[in-house]
């Protein structure tokens, strides 16, 4: 070999050294390493996937973590939410969300959690398991939506394992997919075909299906989003203004005797229309960051708060440091508590200032009826934040906007009420 052809295999050799790290550093997207096992449809233990994908596996355990997050938010605990919001147990007087309302934790807890929840009794719905095992394919198979309207204790024996690989991945081919009805239906209704995603937005539709606002139609308990006026908190308000399919109140509460509606954990809806949202970010990119392990690229399947490992779920796309980021997030929850907290104590002087109007002889029944409108509303817009769960870091913006006008709605109805006993205050 002469001198020019070994300088030139060295640099070739340095070349290729080079490529071949940067390649594996970025270019390849493990799932595409990934070969499809064998697993039949309708397995539903997380335990046998774990066979053929082990390190997902491991990350997918971790959700038995239960820790607080360290901004004081959320976190992996459960604890009742009306320690830190006692207004709490005035705004759902009359209803089960009285009785027990515990921050969320793992994924791995979506059973238990419901079997122990007092919220549930003899008359509970099977509906109310949509959202909590992949069970729930193999009972819309069989049975339609008439599995929403079965006991949920008859349903509840059969579903062995809680959220897990089957709502997410379909078994034979290993593809995102996603299979709560509900959700399919709703984004059919606005124009989206959901077999037809890209991968990027199932990456925050596999999430969707599940985290996002709800109710039961009346009569069937069938499971509907209320997405069809679009997503933002005045047109889900909109929407249920119209009494879909004849759905007039979640309950009605006894001192306002206003007809109220409960919000669900609206966490899609906030974070689609917020910055990250619109700049094509995805719920995995922040909740299932690609991690190591020997050398292996892989998405982390302990889907928790980011802020247990923001180095990992920021930091391919902010170059701020994780103290700068820790802080930005810690700050936007503490201006969003603060207000939700005061919107939260108005809200219940409203339903107290209605219900010692309504005892006035005389008093305005068409001034009392604007203020139970208006305290309906003023709930519905800051429950809509105090049921979403990243107290406002999914969309900061929208967040303070939605708790702002909950706040004022409120003192409307303080100001309708006082009308319509008479009392004039300025
Ligand atoms: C809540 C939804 C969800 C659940 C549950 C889930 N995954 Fe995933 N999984 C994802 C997402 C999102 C990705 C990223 C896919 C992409 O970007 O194309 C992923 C990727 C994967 C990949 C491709 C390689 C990689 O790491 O990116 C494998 C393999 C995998 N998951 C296995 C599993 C196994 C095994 C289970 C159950 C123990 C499971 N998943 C549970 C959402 C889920
Ligand atoms: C089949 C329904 C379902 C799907 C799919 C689902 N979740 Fe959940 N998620 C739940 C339920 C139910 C809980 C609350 C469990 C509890 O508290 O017992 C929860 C809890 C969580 C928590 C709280 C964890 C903690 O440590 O406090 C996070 C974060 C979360 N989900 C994010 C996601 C993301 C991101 C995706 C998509 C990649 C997703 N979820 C997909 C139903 C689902
Ligand atoms: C830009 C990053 C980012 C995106 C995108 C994002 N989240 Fe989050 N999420 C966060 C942060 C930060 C928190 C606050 C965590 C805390 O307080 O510890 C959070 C909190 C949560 C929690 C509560 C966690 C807990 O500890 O109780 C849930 C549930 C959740 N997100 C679900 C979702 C879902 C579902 C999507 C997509 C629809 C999504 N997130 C999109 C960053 C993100
Ligand atoms: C996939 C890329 C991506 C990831 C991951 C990501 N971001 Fe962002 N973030 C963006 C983009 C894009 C913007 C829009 C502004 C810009 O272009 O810088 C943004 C804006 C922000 C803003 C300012 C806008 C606002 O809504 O307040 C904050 C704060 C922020 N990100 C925090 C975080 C935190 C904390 C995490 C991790 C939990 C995170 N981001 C993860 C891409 C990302």
């Amino acid at each position: 070999m002469s001198k020019r052809q070994k300088a030139l295999i060295a640099v070739l050799s340095v070349f290729l050294l080079f490529f071949g790290f940067v390649v594996t550093r970025i270019g390849v997207k493990p799932v595409n390493t990934v070969k499809a096992a064998k697993i039949p449809a309708g397995e539903y233990d997380p335990a046998v996937w774990g066979q053929y994908y082990p390190l997902q596996y491991a990350s997918f355990k971790m959700m038995a973590d239960q820790s607080p997050s360290p901004t004081g938010y959320g976190g992996s605990v459960k604890e009742q939410k009306s320690i830190m919001q006692p207004e709490i147990l005035t705004l759902f007087k009359g209803m089960p969300f009285s009785k027990d309302y515990s921050e969320d934790r793992g994924h791995l807890y979506a059973l238990e959690d419901l079997r122990e929840s007092k919220r549930i009794g003899p008359a509970s719905k099977g509906a109310c398991l949509t959202c909590k095992t992949p069970y729930i394919e193999q009972a819309y198979n069989e049975m339609g939506w008439g599995y929403a309207n079965k006991p949920l204790n008859e349903l509840m024996a059969k579903a062995e394992h809680p959220v897990s690989c089957a709502n997410c991945h379909d078994p034979e081919t290993m593809n995102l997919r996603v299979i709560n009805p509900a959700f399919i239906e709703a984004q059919s209704r606005r124009g989206i075909d959901v077999t037809k995603a890209t991968r990027e937005e199932m990456r925050s539709y596999v999430c969707a299906q599940c985290h996002s606002e709800y109710y039961f139609e009346p009569g069937t308990s069938k499971v509907v989003f209320p997405w069809d006026k679009g997503l933002k908190p005045a047109d889900m308000y909109a929407y249920y203004s119209e009494m879909p399919s004849g759905f007039t109140q979640d309950w009605q509460h006894p001192d306002s005797k206003a007809a109220m509606l409960k919000a669900q954990h609206p966490d899609y809806e906030l974070f689609a229309t917020s910055t990250h949202g619109k700049a094509g970010v995805s719920c995995a990119d922040c909740h299932m960051p690609y991690v190591r392990k020997d050398g292996q690229k892989y998405s982390s399947h302990w889907v928790t708060s980011p802020l247990k490992n923001l180095e990992a779920s920021c930091s391919s796309c902010h170059t701020q440091g994780t103290a700068w980021l820790e802080e930005r997030v810690k700050t936007i929850q503490d201006q969003t508590f603060q207000l939700q907290h005061t919107a939260g104590q108005n809200i219940a002087k409203a339903h107290q200032a209605i219900q010692a109007a309504a005892a006035q002889p005389g008093a305005d029944p068409a001034e009392l009826a604007r203020a139970r409108e208006l305290v309906r509303q003023s709930q519905f817009y800051w429950d809509l934040l105090s049921a979403e769960n990243s107290m406002g870091f999914h969309n900061p913006s929208q967040a303070l906007s939605t708790l702002g006008q909950s706040n004022e709605l409120a003192h409307q109805a303080i100001e309708a009420a006082n009308q319509a006993a008479g009392v004039t205050r300025f």
